[in-house]
């Protein structure tokens, strides 16, 4: 039901943003407001029995239903991001690409020692971000209660990579 509605508003981009890249563009999404409750509510059904005190969604995009859910859990939200965007003291993990390394970086105050820390992102493809996301709560001293995700691209074998992290994994729709 949800996973047909998701799919059926999600626009497949051939060559972006290189050739050979089928991107799966979820902005039809944003502009329907009912499918963006469905999508809320479909999470909450399947984040209410998990304890969680926290949701960390990663720039940009798991920052759209990240602090959506955050906010209907009543509880906060810790926005994951690209280095150097974050204005006040940071802890940072560099994590390998296909091609290069990335960096991610939280507030050094955005959770407590202790917290259980949903991770959020839009889409699940390698799991390489999400895996960085990781390392860099364990390193704060927060546990991972799981993760969730609106699109999990299933040929990229993200959910192996991390299912030995935590495998409380929401995925809504999965190719
Ligand atoms: C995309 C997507 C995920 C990540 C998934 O983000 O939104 O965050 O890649 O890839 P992975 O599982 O292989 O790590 P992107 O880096 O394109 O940035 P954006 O969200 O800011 O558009
Ligand atoms: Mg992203």
């Amino acid at each position: 039901m949800i996973e047909q509605q998701i799919k059926d508003a999600i626009r497949d981009i051939h060559d972006f943003p290189k050739p050979g890249i089928i991107f799966k563009d979820i902005t039809p999404i944003l502009k329907d407001p009912e499918l963006c409750h469905n999508i809320t509510e479909a999470f909450m059904e399947q984040v209410k029995e998990m304890k969680i005190d926290a949701i960390a969604g990663v720039e940009s995009r798991g920052f759209l239903f990240g602090l959506t859910l955050a906010t209907r859990l009543g509880i906060p939200f810790i926005p994951v991001r690209k280095a150097g965007k974050l204005p006040y003291t940071v802890n940072q993990k560099i994590y390998e690409l296909e091609y290069g390394t990335a960096t991610i970086e939280i507030h050094t105050d955005a959770f407590n020692p202790g917290d259980r820390i949903l991770i959020h992102d839009d889409l699940l493809a390698t799991g390489g971000t999400v895996t960085a996301t990781s390392e860099l709560i364990k390193d704060m001293g927060g546990e991972v209660a799981g993760f969730s995700f609106v699109v999990g691209l299933s040929f990229l074998n993200g959910r192996e990579k991390i299912e030995p992290i935590n495998d409380n994994i929401i995925i809504l729709a999965d190719y």
